[in-house]
């Protein structure tokens, strides 16, 4: 039985590591078994702050969908399409701009946030201040209920919630207002113990080889104190300990023992979750090469899903058409 109809989606960032699967992915392909799903490509999005230069998209597009469908994403279950494939989304976009007041835009702080972080670029423009916009339009189109998102998507999604309610008091109750979903896992640090993300080089990607993930296993850092084996360690500063916690939560509590109490070592503590980790990995690398030899597969995913999404989103423009009076 369906709980919900639910939409999210990610900008075109080209392969995912294993932060973005157990932060979201691995959630999402849970969410499928109870939810009516929609999952989107965002290439629209990723040109608010990458406009000027676009040729990656293509590619990128091609590379997080093998990732999404390696890691379990099912195209039979969920509508698994490309934002800039349904047009809707602009359609709603623009009319939806007509009542969202400025100073609700001006005054989100993912807004004021990045305008700070991407200094160096020219994001100061008309699309950018839009982006919530956007987002509220992917959303609204399906009248999806509920939306799986990270904690820094939160102030979007209240946006979503106000411009779906002044919708609904201008014109005539037509959208629901969606709520964030958030997953319950902790973030994932990159092997270095910082934040993991592509731009400090410190990632596992999906894709990487099972040697790969070895070398970058014995890379992490552990406990600085801890010299020998029988030192007690101490898991909260650990990395590993942090994979542990985002991956294996059934091992936490005896791992945590083990390590206080030195009775296993750092390099014995690496082995077992490197064995985690391949578990995990090995059947996203099976279905991964099982993609590689199917050729057009991403183009007709991509098809196939727009032409589920299309009539959803088509349905929804004329309610607004009509709403509107336009
Ligand atoms: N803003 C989201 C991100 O950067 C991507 C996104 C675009 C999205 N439209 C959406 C997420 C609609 C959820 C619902 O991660």
């Amino acid at each position: 039985m369906a709980k919900g109809r639910i939409l999210s989606g990610n900008r075109p960032t080209g392969k995912l590591h294993l932060g973005n699967f157990a932060g979201a992915l691995a959630n999402w392909v849970k969410l499928q078994e109870d939810y009516e799903c929609l999952f989107m490509v965002a290439d629209w999005h990723a040109l608010t702050t990458g406009y000027d230069d676009t040729s990656e998209l293509k590619e990128y597009t091609r590379e997080m969908l093998i990732d999404w469908i390696s890691a379990g994403l099912d195209p039979e279950k969920s509508v698994i399409f490309r934002q800039s494939d349904v047009k809707e989304h602009a359609e709603l976009h623009l009319l939806l701009s007509m009542i969202t007041p400025l100073g609700w835009l001006e005054r989100c702080p993912t807004y004021k946030e990045q305008l700070q972080q991407l200094s160096g670029k020219e994001i100061t423009n008309y699309g950018f201040l839009g982006y919530p916009v956007l987002m509220a339009s992917d959303i609204l189109v399906y009248k999806a209920d509920t939306v799986p998102v990270g904690e820094d998507q939160l102030p979007h999604l209240e946006l979503a919630r106000e411009i779906a309610r002044r919708f609904n008091y201008l014109y005539t109750p037509t959208f629901p207002e969606p709520q964030a979903k958030l997953s319950q896992v902790p973030l994932l640090p990159g092997v270095d113990g910082r934040k993991m993300s592509k731009s400090y080089g410190n990632t596992i990607a999906l894709s990487d080889p099972p040697e790969r993930v070895r070398e970058l296993v014995n890379a992490m850092v552990t406990d600085p104190e801890r010299i020998r084996k029988s030192d007690p360690g101490h898991p909260d500063v650990c990395t590993v300990y942090a994979y542990y916690k985002g991956l294996a939560p059934e091992v936490l509590e005896s791992r945590r023992e083990e390590c206080e109490g030195g009775q296993i070592g750092c390099v014995a503590c690496k082995r077992q979750l490197l064995k985690t980790l391949l578990d995990i990995l090995g059947p996203i690398h099976e279905r991964r090469h099982e993609l590689a030899v199917q050729p057009g597969l991403v183009e007709s995913i991509l098809e196939q899903g727009a032409a589920k999404a299309s009539p959803m989103a088509a349905r929804t423009m004329a309610e607004v058409r009509e709403a509107m009076r336009i």
